[in-house]
């Protein structure tokens, strides 16, 4: 990989003011990438933004649910830092229950930030991508999306959604030059996965063959290879991040 393949690009990156999303934000930034933070909490986004290494990045308030606010937000985005070459679709919720307490809202919540949104920002950035024949779109979907996971229907169902969605958008987009993938994390220490206590920790870490949890920049590194150059012939793939848990 070279130092700056992304020089010139430009990438926005949802949910990216913390976490996997503001590990992928700084590791593209890295890369020579100009990146545009977006997150519910526009200050939160754009004290992520400020901090990114190099300049040209900028941080937006949206919530990625919404189509009127995803489609104002790309304008804003490419009216001040330019035409978006990279989605990373990363902003992602859970609201864990099981099954037969799942309330309505638990399910349509998750279905409407973790699938539609993505589908809303893919359908804003799709006709630029195609327009200027270049673009690659990466969603983070989730191993329980591959797997399934007790207490998750909402979330796995989410998840997966995002994969068939990669694939379609990968085999719709790939004419015009346009690369539709998905990493898998598996589990990643962030705020999502905070909760859980010592003991459970102990009990995942038995089920991973690489023995620990993974970190947001072992995601981000995935991801700057994925959108970049070095990856222009992979498209539609998922690639598992989760030391070895799904195989
Ligand atoms: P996090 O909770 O630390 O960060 C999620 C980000 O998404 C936050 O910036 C939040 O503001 C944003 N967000 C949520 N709903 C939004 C909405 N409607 N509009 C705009 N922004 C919204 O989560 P984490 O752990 O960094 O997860 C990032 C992605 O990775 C999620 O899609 C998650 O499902 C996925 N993932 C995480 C794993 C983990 O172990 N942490 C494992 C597998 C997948």
């Amino acid at each position: 990989m070279s130092a700056r393949e992304l020089e010139g690009k430009v990438a926005l990156v949802t949910g990216g003011s913390r976490g996997i999303g503001r590990a992928i934000a700084e590791a593209l930034a890295d890369g020579g990438a100009k990146v545009a933070v977006v997150a519910r909490d526009g200050e939160r986004a754009k004290a992520a933004a400020a901090a990114l290494p190099g300049s040209g990045h900028a941080g937006f308030a949206c919530d990625v649910s919404d189509p009127k606010q995803v489609n104002a937000t790309l304008e804003a985005v490419e009216a001040s830092v330019g035409p978006v070459d990279i989605l990373v679709n990363n902003a992602g919720i859970t609201r864990d229950n099981l099954l037969m307490r799942m309330k309505d809202e638990e399910f349509d919540e998750v279905i409407a930030a973790n699938l539609k949104g993505a589908f809303n920002f893919t359908r804003a950035v799709t006709r630029g991508m195609m327009k200027r024949r270049d673009g690659s779109i990466l969603n983070i979907t989730s191993v329980v999306g591959l797997i399934g996971n007790a207490g998750q229907a909402n979330y796995a169902a989410s998840k997966a959604g995002l994969v068939g969605m990669t694939k379609s958008v990968a085999r719709e987009l790939a004419s015009r030059n346009v690369r539709c993938n998905a990493i898998a994390p598996g589990f990643i220490t962030t705020d999502m996965t905070g909760e859980l206590n010592e003991k459970q920790v102990e009990e995942l870490k038995g089920r991973i063959p690489l023995g620990d949890l993974g970190t947001p920049a072992d995601v981000a590194s995935a991801a700057r290879f994925l959108v970049g150059p070095d990856a222009r012939y992979i498209t539609g793939q998922v690639l598992a991040v989760d030391g070895g848990m799904v195989m």
